[in-house]
C-alpha cells in the first residue's frame, strides 16, 4: 500500500479536528434534516456500526444487501475528493428514514437535526475500551492523525488532544442534553454485549417500531459480531484506506479488552484522572 501522509491535528471551536472533517463545514452547519431523519452520534468505537447496522436492518431489512454500511448510513461530516462529502450522500439516499452517522460533539451538530426534533441515537462506551479501541483504528486507519505509542497515545486521550477531542466532555455533554432534548436515546456499549435482543426492545420502543418476535431474533443473529466481521458490507474490509494487516477493524467486540493495554500505573493514574473529570453520579460506565 502507497504510503499516504497523515492528517495533522488542529483546534476546531475547540475540538480537535482534521481537515477531512471540516473543509465541508459550511454545508454542515445548513444541513437541512427532515423530521424522521434518525441521527445516530458516538464519540468515535463506541459502537457506530454496530448500532447502524442494527437501525438500518429495523428499517430496511429486506433490501438489498450489497451495499456498504457507510453507504446506507452516510458519515454527516466526511469530505474527501474520493468519496465525496457526507452531506450530498445524505441528501442523495433514496429511502427514508433517512440514517445518517456523526461523531461530532452535541455543540457542533447541526441546528436543524434539533429544531425538526430528530430522533438522536447516542452509543456511549467505557473511557478505557474506548481508547483502546481507537489507538488501534488509528494504527490501522491511514486517513487518521498519527497515533504513536501507546503511552503518548493515552496521554493525550486524558488530554483530549486526539481526533473529536475529549472523550469526556464528549459523553458527558451528549448526557446532559438528554434532560432538555427529549428525542434522545443514550445507550451503552457494554449494555449491547451484555443482552443485544434487550438493548434492540429498548431502541425499538424509542422508535416506535413493533417488529416480530421472529424479526428481532433474526436482527440480533445478523449483528452479532462474527458475522459483521465476516460480512464485507459491514467490516470495512472495502476501504483502502483502512490497512487490515496491522488491525482488523472489527477487531475485538469486548468488554474490558483495556486490561491487555493498560499498565497498572497507567490503570491508577486514568483512575484518578477520570475522578476529577466525570463529577456525574447518574454517568456510569461498566466495564
Ligand atoms: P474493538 O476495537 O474494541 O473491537 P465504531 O463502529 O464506532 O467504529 O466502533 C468499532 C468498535 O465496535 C470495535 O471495537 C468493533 O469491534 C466493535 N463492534 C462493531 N460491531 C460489533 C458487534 N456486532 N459486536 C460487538 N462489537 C462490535
Amino acid at each position: 500500500m502507497d504510503e499516504i501522509p497523515r492528517p495533522e491535528l488542529f483546534d476546531f471551536h475547540g475540538v480537535s479536528m482534521i481537515k477531512m472533517l471540516t473543509a465541508n463545514w459550511e454545508n454542515i452547519q445548513n444541513f437541512q434534516a427532515r423530521p424522521d431523519d434518525i441521527l445516530i452520534a458516538t464519540y468515535p468505537k463506541a459502537g457506530t456500526t454496530w448500532v447502524s447496522n442494527i437501525l438500518d436492518l429495523l428499517y430496511f431489512g429486506q433490501r438489498e444487501k450489497a451495499i456498504p454500511i457507510y453507504e446506507r448510513v452516510p458519515f454527516l461530516e466526511v469530505f474527501s475528493p474520493g468519496i465525496g462529502s457526507g452531506t450530498d450522500w445524505a441528501d442523495k439516499l433514496p429511502t427514508s428514514p433517512r440514517l445518517i452517522k456523526t461523531h461530532l460533539p452535541v455543540q457542533l451538530v447541526p441546528q436543524s437535526f434539533l429544531e425538526q426534533k430528530c430522533r438522536i441515537v447516542y452509543i456511549a462506551r467505557n473511557a478505557k475500551d474506548n481508547v483502546v479501541s481507537f489507538f488501534h483504528f488509528d494504527r490501522m486507519n491511514k486517513s487518521q492523525p498519527e497515533p504513536g505509542d501507546w503511552s503518548s497515545y493515552l496521554q493525550r486521550f486524558k488530554q483530549g488532544k486526539i481526533l473529536y477531542g475529549s472523550w469526556y466532555d464528549h459523553v458527558s455533554n451528549w448526557w446532559k442534553k438528554k434532560q432538555t432534548y427529549s428525542n434522545l436515546h443514550y445507550m451503552f456499549f457494554e449494555d449491547m454485549v451484555e443482552d443485544t435482543g434487550r438493548e434492540i426492545d429498548k431502541l425499538c420502543s424509542f422508535l416506535g417500531l413493533t417488529p416480530s418476535v421472529e424479526e428481532k431474533t433474526r436482527i440480533t443473529g445478523e449483528v452479532h459480531f462474527d458475522k459483521m466481521k465476516k460480512d464485507e458490507m459491514t467490516n470495512y474490509s472495502t476501504v483502502p484506506v483502512m490497512d487490515f494487516k496491522i488491525s482488523p477493524f472489527m477487531r475485538k467486540g469486548k468488554v474490558g479488552d483495556w486490561k491487555n493495554h493498560f499498565t497498572v500505573a497507567q490503570n491508577e493514574e486514568f483512575g484518578e484522572d477520570y475522578k476529577t473529570k466525570m463529577k456525574d453520579p447518574t454517568l456510569h460506565f461498566s466495564g
